[in-house]
């Protein structure tokens, strides 16, 4: 079999601090053993269009402590159809590009495995997402950056809530994953936290933070996530100023803030790491797996492995919140 000369590296989806960390990872690491790589811009959309140009190791200086990723990236709704997936094919076959590295969330993996499938692509998956959501993996590329930007948030909202004696409703992101929200929860040290993977009633906040109210509590915060069976924070706050008019309640969404910032140390190493495990595992063979880190070491998993996110959620988490949060 002839051996594996160019890799082509993109980021897609949703960007997430750290992703820059990965490529650079990506790039040293090909060009450390000695293949060509190619950045692909905008994820599976340069992929279609051919905006393919390729790197050295001074490409990527100074991007490691950046948010954001220097690829861009993009949700390619071309890419889903067969014939995007055709152009994209047609391109890296001009480029010569014979191996693939994607950074990004579960799109950005289930259209990797699309292209694995239809045209035995060799490629490798780096799990870049801010949301934690992938199986397979302990951490995700950015995760941790996301969160200590939520408790910082946290932080600063709890400053006035406790001036003012209020009660606020917080968003976080994480559309079907509660990780963010009960992480954050638990640092920030929320009344009570909403995530999709529990079952809770408007009525169980409700009593919840009435109890709170009795044990002469005058400030809280409640962390929901925006993927909550219940709405998003102005519902369920609006829900709540409904059934009483104890509490001086206001709504914070941090929204967006939370995809940006320079990354922390924990995701700045593990994106070196996993960019790295990603080349690697290239060279050796591997094909249509995600990169994960697992205790602490580096694992490769099958597509079907990372979709099984929704085992992931941290109930002991939530659970300990249950009992600080009184
Ligand atoms: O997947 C990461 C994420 O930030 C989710 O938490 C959020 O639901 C989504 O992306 C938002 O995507 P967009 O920036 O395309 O609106």
């Amino acid at each position: 079999m002839k051996e594996l000369q160019r890799i082509g590296v993109f980021t897609s989806g949703g960007d997430a601090p750290g992703m820059n960390a990965a490529v650079r990872a990506v790039v040293r690491s090909s060009i450390y053993y000695k293949k060509e790589v190619f950045g692909i811009m905008q994820g599976y959309e340069g992929m279609i269009d051919g905006d393919i140009h390729k790197l050295s190791p001074r490409s990527v200086s100074n991007i490691i402590q950046h948010g954001g990723t220097m690829l861009k990236t993009a949700r390619s709704e071309r890419f889903r159809t067969e014939e995007g997936r055709k152009k994209a094919r047609k391109q890296l076959k001009e480029h010569g590009i014979e191996a693939l590295v994607a950074i990004g969330g579960d799109g950005t993996f289930t259209g990797l495995h699309k292209l694995f499938e239809e045209y035995q692509i060799p490629s490798v998956c780096i799990p870049g997402t801010i949301d934690n959501d992938l199986g397979g993996t302990d951490y995700t590329i950015g995760y941790d950056t996301a969160i200590n930007t939520a408790v910082e948030a946290m932080d600063k909202i709890r400053d006035t809530a406790i001036s003012h004696d209020r009660l606020f409703f917080i968003e976080v992101m994480g559309r079907h994953s509660g990780f963010i929200a009960v992480h954050s929860g638990v640092a920030g040290g929320a009344a009570v936290i909403v995530v999709p993977e529990e079952k809770m009633t408007i009525k169980d906040i409700y009593d919840k933070l009435m109890e709170s109210g009795k044990r002469n509590k005058k400030s809280s915060l409640v962390v929901i996530a925006e993927g909550s069976p219940l709405g998003g924070a102005h519902q369920i706050a609006d829900e709540i100023s409904k059934m009483t008019t104890y509490f001086d309640i206001k709504v914070t969404t941090l929204g967006h803030l939370q995809r940006g910032g320079s990354p922390t140390c924990f995701d700045r190493v593990l994106a070196s790491k996993m960019g790295i495990a990603a080349v690697e595992g290239l060279l050796e063979g591997k094909n249509d797996v995600m990169v994960g880190i697992l205790n602490n070491k580096i694992v490769y998993n099958t597509f079907e492995k990372t979709m099984q996110f929704r085992q992931k959620f941290d109930a002991e988490a939530s659970r300990i919140n249950k009992i600080l949060s009184i």
